[in-house]
């Protein structure tokens, strides 16, 4: 059974080692010092959730609500525990924890070429909104960001 964990910013030092650990492993060419992950933690509005199932944690969502929208800020699930549910299920609480902090709509950015991504947030019903081109630089060029929302007003 895959559990979620809410993340408690008083406890931003000692999670933010593990936190960035988990990172690392799910974005090895881009990783985020603890330094950066506590940065973090410390935002205004800050919200974020781990998912395990068993004793390891094997994904991550870290998210901020400002006013009635919330954004996600990264998510990530570690190579060996994917395609098993975890980022849907860390999307699903995200958003509960969103509408729990009086946000209407959940954001997010996502590669174009990130196609694991983008599939994953179209079956989790975000919808595509705009598009900052050339965002993100690659070896061989550059990739659009598609901003992506979720509505969550009932
Ligand atoms: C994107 C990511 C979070 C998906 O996590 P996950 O736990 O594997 O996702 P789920 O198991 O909940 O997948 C749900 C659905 O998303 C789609 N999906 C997920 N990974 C996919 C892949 N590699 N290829 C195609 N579709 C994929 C499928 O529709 C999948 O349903 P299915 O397994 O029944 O076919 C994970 O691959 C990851 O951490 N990638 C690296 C970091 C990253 O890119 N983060 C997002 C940055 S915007």
């Amino acid at each position: 059974m895959i559990e979620l964990r809410q993340l408690h910013p008083a406890a931003a030092t000692e999670l933010a080692v593990s936190l960035s650990q988990l990172h690392r492993q799910c974005f090895p060419e881009d990783p985020w010092p603890p330094a950066a992950v506590q940065e973090i933690m410390a935002l205004s509005g800050f919200f974020g959730l781990v998912a395990s199932e068993g004793c390891d944690a094997g994904g991550f969502v870290l998210a901020q609500a400002v006013a009635d929208e919330a954004e996600i800020l990264s998510l990530g699930v570690v190579p060996a525990r994917r395609r098993a549910g975890l980022g849907t299920s860390l999307l699903a609480g995200a958003a509960t924890q969103a509408l729990n902090r009086g946000a209407r709509a959940l954001f997010l950015e996502v590669a174009e070429d990130n196609m694991a991504a983008r599939r994953l947030y179209r079956a989790s019903g975000f919808v595509l909104v705009g598009r900052r081109i050339n965002y993100y630089r690659r070896r061989s060029g550059c990739a659009d960001a598609l901003i992506m929302r979720l509505g969550l007003a009932t």
